[in-house]
């Protein structure tokens, strides 16, 4: 895969609270290449700049939506994006071919352990099979859907240095996606793209 243009969108809605998203979202932060746009700071009366914002899509290939899981799927102005940015004849329907051949890539938190996100757990399901409305979007607009990035656990995360292993994590992927070092058809099969980065990564740089 050739290098790509990342382009990363942060939606929080109480960052001032966070634990984890806030050492998340630092570290993608200090990453060259990598685009990071607040959603929250920007539209915090949720008019969202429908143009501005598809713009920068076109201008990305890869897509990351980053927040923490609420209520089984993501806060609500992550919706209202997508309710006004992908639009029919832009996104998808007739001539809607703006985003063909891009990914997209879910980075999520949950309260929830891996443990009782699965069949046997108390949630039934995996934390990617309750993100299926956001995967068969991304199909619908001509994009590939990459496994999502999780934290699960977050109850158990209570410091800086608790966090500090997954934004490690968080940080490598970005970077093998910027620079074209990840398996990307692995990277869309997983339940979970970093259950273990260490397979999906070359460690090789480009040339
Ligand atoms: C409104 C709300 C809804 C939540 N819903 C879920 C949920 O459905 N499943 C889950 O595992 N955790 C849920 N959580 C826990 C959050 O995912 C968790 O607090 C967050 O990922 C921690 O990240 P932060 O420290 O950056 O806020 C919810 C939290 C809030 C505030």
């Amino acid at each position: 895969m050739n290098p790509s243009r990342i382009l990363l969108l942060f939606a929080h809605p109480a960052l001032h609270k966070s634990v984890v998203n806030r050492h998340l979202i630092a570290a993608a932060e200090s990453i060259a290449g990598v685009t990071v746009r607040h959603l929250y700071e920007l539209y915090p009366d949720y008019l969202i700049d429908v143009k501005t914002e598809q713009e920068l899509l076109v201008a990305h290939d890869v897509i990351i939506l980053h927040h923490p899981f609420y209520w089984y799927s993501a806060p609500s102005l992550v919706k209202e994006w997508l309710d006004l940015v992908l639009e029919h004849g832009w996104a998808y329907g007739e001539g809607g071919t703006a985003l063909r051949g891009k990914h997209l890539l879910q980075a999520v938190t949950c309260g929830g352990s891996a443990e009782v996100y699965c069949s046997s757990g108390r949630n039934l399901h995996t934390v990617r099979e309750y993100l299926l409305p956001f995967e068969q979007s991304a199909r619908l607009c001509g994009m590939t859907y990459l496994a999502p990035f999780i934290v699960h656990g977050t109850g158990n995360l209570k410091s800086a240095a608790e966090v500090a292993p997954h934004a490690r994590d968080y940080v490598a992927v970005l970077e093998a996606l910027r620079d074209g070092r990840i398996d990307l058809g692995n990277a869309a099969t997983l339940s979970w793209l970093n259950e273990n980065p260490g397979t999906l990564i070359e460690t090789n740089a480009l040339p």
